[in-house]
């Protein structure tokens, strides 16, 4: 059977043939437009699925059981840990997987095999992510499956990171990376060290443990490592990639960044070693001066880009960065003054939910439908919905966390249900927000098929949405 001069050829290849016309070109930058739209759409609807139900509705029954009965050991520690692993790894590992594939340069030139790791990395890492969460909710076979759900995290993420060093070393010749890569780099240093320390947890557990939830000590240091040594300078690295232009902010302090990064990383070998009341400061103090060098709470130099997503959206944003400060500051409070675990865990919320989420929620908008075959996002309307529906349940959260489980006043103990709920409600609208936009939201390829005048090959359709979006 004759192929087409079109199929089976990557960019690069295409470039170096001279006989493929202008149309012949166009028609394989589309088709690697389009493959790559399909792998993002994959591991977003992943994580979403994650987030929702293995991850936010346990961590709502959870909370749910903890208020009835107002104590938090009343809840089993292996369900515990498996609504944080879903969020961390199944949502948030997810969402990260597919948008830096998304931006890997190799990726963009089309080689089949690069397609095929991609896809190889988004089933390895969704089987381990959700055989994790089996183990621990249904004790099935625990002993075995907990071991092979870290091998396969694990795994997956060095088919990434290949694809990533492949990226660095096939770039081209500009030799100074850009500070905001160099976060990115600590940042999966970070996560490369947390799946290394799963791992290893999860052999400890399944040799000696009497269930699958990680010892209360290794857990609590295991859990600094996964918010201040991979979350955080994950989020600081892409705020300083997109941030400046998204809000109008002044350039980026690059000295001060990498200072933050640095404060931040001594921070977390502190405590990690067990010097939480040093450590915990410098958490402080690295999160003021990411704040500082991004200039996130500095008046804008120039207009903020919120076409094709809700108004509010800057605020938001800087509302994310506050609550950083938030997160960092209880966790030194917790250090001194936490007799039931409210505390920390208020600070672990902050962090996860009112930090890492409203991010999440606020440049996942503005991006995902972009990377999805230039869509629009649905509804900008939702969009705002959910994130004061996150916002809201996030702040009655983490006050009366610290209220009620400290025995400070029991009324609080009722508000805390009303912030799982409008959590829940926050980030199911924001979840269907996403998934209207993959399927009821045309693509730049769809748009293209039903309009005859563009069909002749050129971009005018895609520029005339990016024009309208940036
Ligand atoms: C509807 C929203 C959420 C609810 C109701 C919720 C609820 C809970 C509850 C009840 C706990 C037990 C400890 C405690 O009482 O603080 C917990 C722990 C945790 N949550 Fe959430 N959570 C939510 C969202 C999130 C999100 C979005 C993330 C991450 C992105 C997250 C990550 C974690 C982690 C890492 C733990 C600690 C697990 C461990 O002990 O190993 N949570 N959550």
């Amino acid at each position: 059977m004759a192929t087409s001069p079109t199929q089976a050829v990557s960019l690069p290849e295409a470039l170096e043939r001279p006989s493929l016309s202008p149309a012949q070109l166009f028609e394989i930058t589309r088709a690697r437009e389009e493959a790559l739209s399909r792998l993002l759409m994959a591991f977003v609807t992943t994580g979403l699925i994650f987030m929702v139900f293995p991850g936010t509705f346990l961590g709502v029954w959870n909370l749910l059981q903890i208020s009835g009965r107002e104590s938090v050991a009343s809840i089993s520690p292996a369900w515990r840990q498996a609504h944080g692993h879903a969020q961390v790894f199944g949502w948030v590992g997810s969402f990260i997987l597919g948008i830096g594939f998304y931006s890997i340069p190799k990726m963009r030139g089309g080689v089949t095999s690069s397609f095929a790791a991609a896809w190889a990395c988004w089933a390895t890492w969704t089987t381990g992510a959700a055989l994790r969460w089996v183990a621990n909710v249904y004790l099935w076979e625990w002993r075995i499956l907990l071991p092979v759900s870290a091998f396969l995290e694990l795994a997956a993420f060095l088919i990434f990171f290949r694809g990533v060093s492949q990226h660095r070393s096939e770039g081209s010749d500009k030799q100074k990376l850009d500070p905001w890569i160099w976060v990115v780099i600590s940042a999966s240093m970070g996560l490369l060290l947390v799946l290394l320390t799963n791992l290893a947890g999860c052999f400890y557990v399944a040799l000696r443990g009497a269930t699958p939830a990680f010892p209360h000590l290794f857990d609590q240091r295991y859990l600094a490592l996964m918010a201040w040594g991979f979350l955080v300078p994950f989020v600081w690295g892409f705020s300083a990639k997109w941030m400046t232009v998204f809000l109008g902010l002044r350039p980026l302090r690059s000295k001060w960044l990498l200072a933050a990064v640095a404060v931040n990383l001594t921070g977390l070998g502190l405590t990690v070693a067990g010097v939480g009341s040093v450590g915990l400061w410098l958490f402080v103090v690295g999160a003021g001066t990411a704040i500082a060098a991004l200039g996130m709470f500095e008046p804008s130099e120039n207009e903020a880009k919120i076409r094709g997503v809700h108004s509010t959206f800057p605020f938001f944003v800087r509302m994310a960065y506050a609550w950083l400060l938030v997160a960092a500051v209880l966790g030194v409070a917790a250090n001194r003054w936490d007799t039931s675990g409210g505390i920390w865990g208020a600070s672990r919320h902050a962090l996860t939910v009112g930090f890492v989420s409203v991010m999440i929620l606020s440049v996942g908008q503005r991006i995902l439908p972009a990377f999805a075959g230039m869509r629009m996002l649905w509804s900008t309307k939702l969009m705002f919905v959910g994130l004061t529906f996150v916002t809201l349940g996030c702040t009655l959260r983490v006050s009366c966390e610290v209220v009620a489980y400290q025995g400070y006043a029991a009324w609080a103990w009722s508000v805390l249900p009303i912030s799982a709920l409008c959590e829940l409600a926050g980030l199911t609208v924001y979840a269907i927000n996403i998934l209207g936009t993959f399927i009821l939201e045309r693509s730049h390829a769809q748009e293209r098929a039903c309009d005859p005048w563009d069909s002749s090959g050129t971009f005018s359709k895609g520029i005339g949405r990016f024009g309208r979006m940036y």
